[in-house]
């Protein structure tokens, strides 16, 4: 029924082929447990990552409806940001961007390298704004703007995260089941980084009415679990009215707002130590606002005994480039 729903939404297919489930045998090994990773961080285009799935669903939208400039915000070293410009590069469109320094920094490498190096390459147009505390109204201001001087601009919200965005995590929630089935492992769970919550949203559908007990856990990377929660539900309910389908009783959101202190884009000492950990046992680039903080989660989580028994999948987001806006935090 969902699949057949998902079908009748225009898709680009940027993807190709579905991301590998791998298991992490060294991880597996120093944790004691069972860990495969999903790799969304090796999406096709311009250094990977989860935007490109909500983007096979956006793009589509915007060049349907005569689009010639892509629209979007995000922190100066936003991978959103970043996927979005290298498609707009890729389909020949503008790309233009309002991004804020969301943690006051004047480190040369947040502002210019990472992400912000990418987006000169590929040729976006940036305006810097003091914050994108109403990031709606200032993209719909831009876009009125772009109108007026001759542009057919598209919005595409903050991380992609609006109902057609988060299809993409619907169908990567499908992809993943199938695998998980062909695997024929009883998974423990699933585990993410929930930020703009389209990931999250969507994926929870998808695996909620096909695997209905295998728990998803949000790991927040910028908010308390009271903050995030109405974000999650909001989007999933207007994701599922989009569909055409019910949220399942078993939908269930399950947040751990533990790990993503002091604030977003700022790690800490666990972020760090994850980093590291799953760079020198399996050659494997998390990164410092999202992905790290996601497995410092999943660690503890082990640790902690908050998982049944069975084996663990991290769903791997991207954001390695957002690595080298941070250099100085290996000094410490
Ligand atoms: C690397 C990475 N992981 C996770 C996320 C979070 O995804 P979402 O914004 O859909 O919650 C993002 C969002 O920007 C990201 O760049």
């Amino acid at each position: 029924m969902i699949d057949r729903q998902l079908a009748r939404f225009n898709r680009l297919d940027l993807l190709g082929a579905p991301t590998a489930l791998e298991k992490l045998h060294r991880l597996s090994a120093w944790a004691g447990r069972d860990i495969y990773v999903k790799r969304d961080d090796c999406t096709p285009l311009a250094m990977g990552g989860n935007k490109l799935r909500k983007l096979e669903y956006l793009a589509a939208d915007a060049l349907s409806k005569g689009a010639d400039t892509l629209v979007t915000a995000g922190a100066i070293q936003s991978n959103h940001v970043r996927q979005t410009a290298a498609l707009a590069a890729q389909l020949g469109l503008t790309c233009v961007a309002l991004l804020e320094n969301p943690i006051g920094t004047d480190s040369l490498n947040y502002r210019q390298n990472g992400n912000r190096l990418l987006l000169e390459l590929f040729d976006a147009k940036v305006e810097l704004v003091d914050n994108l505390d109403n990031a709606d109204e200032q993209l719909q201001a831009l876009a009125v703007r772009l109108h007026a001087s001759g542009r057919k601009p598209y919005i595409v919200p903050i991380g992609g995260s609006n109902a057609l965005g988060a299809l993409g995590y619907v169908r990567a929630g499908l992809e993943l089941a199938q695998q998980i089935e062909h695997c024929g492992e009883q998974f423990a769970g699933v585990v993410l980084a929930s930020g703009s919550a389209g990931t999250h949203s969507g994926l929870a559908i998808a695996l909620a009415h096909k695997l209905p007990k295998l728990p998803v856990i949000g790991v927040t990377v910028s908010r308390s679990d009271e903050d995030q929660r109405p974000k999650v539900q909001g989007l999933a309910e207007r994701t599922a009215e989009l569909l055409g389908v019910r949220l399942p009783e078993t939908f269930k959101i399950e947040l751990w707002d533990e790990y993503f202190a002091p604030r977003y884009g700022e790690p800490n000492a666990g972020t760090l130590a994850a980093i590291r950990l799953l760079a020198s046992q399996e050659g494997l680039l998390l990164d410092p606002v999202y992905t790290g903080k996601a497995m410092a989660g999943l660690l503890d989580g082990i640790a902690r005994q908050r998982f049944d028994d069975g084996p663990l999948i991290f769903l791997h987001t991207g954001g390695a480039p957002a690595l080298f806006a941070y250099p100085e935090v290996w000094n410490g």
